[in-house]
């Protein structure tokens, strides 16, 4: 895959701590949480942004191939070994900014699960104002100042404090300036820039933005992402996504026959609660299991008696909707038709295209028999089985 050289913003993403204080026995970047390391989750977010940025991510020496392997199902990224500190990381991550680079934002591995709206909102201001842009929080505990021996010396006036997270953007000649000008050793980038004299604001951060530092903020992270999985979306997994589905129904001794979206005359029905249209309940199921959501059964209760003799146009546009709310775009559906009756090749265009109208995404049908073989040869029923990409919505 080629790097996008070309972006006007880069995320500097440091990876490469040892996560002392998390404890994991690996580094914490690595550790995954639901399912993906949380760097993987961290990259998965920077991707989705507004415009397509340049993703720098800076990991262990030891696992710059790993780390490749592991990114390249999720974005397009530049892998560089990182150093000691978490400053010397950054400086790393910053010889590869691309030619073209404008804004640098600069973002914890560890804030895995900074919403893409955050990332969004932190290029806004730097490229409206011209000046470094941090998110931050206001401080809810009130903060005690205290003395070698642990004796309270001040109460610290709350209202004068900021929480700071990242991602942290700044124009890039004031964070280059200010790494090359770095004289000591800071835990963020906006005391180098400020140091270096140049301007930095405060934006409304996001509680998601948390930092996992200690054993009980993976505990906060697996319970934030168990609650997302009730509902995924593409914002909490990787994209694309293929599902697969199949369904067989049995020929009915009377009924009309719908399939694949259309009626056929003179065609033996198929039995089933629904219209038993086992082409559009095979979409039905890999879509939603592209999506984690489940299958046609779990999504709309097929027992249900609103769904007695829906037609799989129902189902299908009702999949859709669910998709959309859950920032998928189709990519596209391909479906085979197992079984000797109806002959499909007549028709397939208007299935086609009533299928991909249906969902707005083009659907292919393939149709074949199984050389009178099993259920499917003896004329008994049908089976369809269906493939479907998904990919973020625009
Ligand atoms: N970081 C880095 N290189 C380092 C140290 C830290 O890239 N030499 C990164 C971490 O991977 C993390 C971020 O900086 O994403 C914030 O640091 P921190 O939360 O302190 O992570 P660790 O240093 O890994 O954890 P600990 O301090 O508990 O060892
Ligand atoms: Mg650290």
């Amino acid at each position: 895959m080629s790097i996008p050289q070309r972006s006007r913003v880069a995320v500097v993403v440091v990876a490469a701590g040892s996560g002392t204080r998390l404890g994991a026995g690996m580094p914490k970047a690595f550790v995954p949480v639901s399912g993906a390391t949380l760097l993987e989750h961290a990259v998965a977010s920077i991707r989705r942004m507004e415009h397509e940025a340049q993703v720098i991510a800076v990991v262990p020496a030891d696992r710059v191939d790993e780390s490749r392997a592991l990114l390249r199902s999720v974005a397009q990224a530049t892998v560089v070994p990182g150093g000691a500190s978490r400053q010397a990381s950054v400086a790393a991550g910053l010889e590869t900014l691309g030619d073209d680079v404008q804004t640098v934002l600069v973002h914890d591995a560890a804030r895995a699960f900074t919403p893409t709206a955050l990332f969004d909102a932190v290029v806004a201001a730097v490229e409206s104002s011209g000046e470094g842009a941090v998110p931050g929080l206001p401080v809810s505990d009130t903060v005690k100042r205290t003395d070698a021996a642990s004796r309270i010396t001040d109460t610290v006036d709350r209202s004068e404090l900021v929480a700071v997270q990242t991602p942290q953007g700044f124009p890039r000649a004031h964070l280059v300036e200010a790494y090359a000008l770095a004289t000591e050793e800071v835990t963020d980038d906006a005391a180098l820039v400020a140091a270096a004299g140049h301007p930095v604001r405060i934006v409304r951060g996001d509680a998601l933005a948390f930092k996992v530092t200690t054993p009980a903020d993976l505990v906060r992270a697996e319970q934030l992402l168990a609650a997302s999985s009730l509902t995924p979306s593409a914002a909490t997994v990787a994209v694309p996504r293929i599902g697969l589905g199949t369904d067989t129904h049995a020929f009915a001794a009377d009924g009309e026959l719908w399939l694949a979206g259309l009626r056929w005359p003179g065609e033996a029905a198929l039995a089933g609660h629904s219209d038993g249209d086992a082409v559009a309940h095979a979409m039905v199921d890999a879509l939603l299991s592209a999506a984690g959501l489940g299958d046609i059964g779990t999504a709309f209760g097929t027992d249900d008696p609103r769904f007695a003799g829906a037609h799989g146009e129902v189902f299908l546009s009702a999949t859709g909707e669910l998709l959309a709310a859950a920032g998928f775009r189709i990519g596209n559906v391909s479906v085979q038709l197992i079984g000797n009756r109806p002959r499909f090749s007549g028709r397939r265009a208007e299935a086609e295209q009533m299928l991909s109208g249906i969902l707005g995404a083009p659907v292919s049908i393939s149709a074949t028999t199984t050389d009178g073989l099993g259920f499917t040869g003896r004329g008994e029923g049908i089976t369809a089985i269906a493939t479907a990409l998904l990919l973020p919505a625009d």
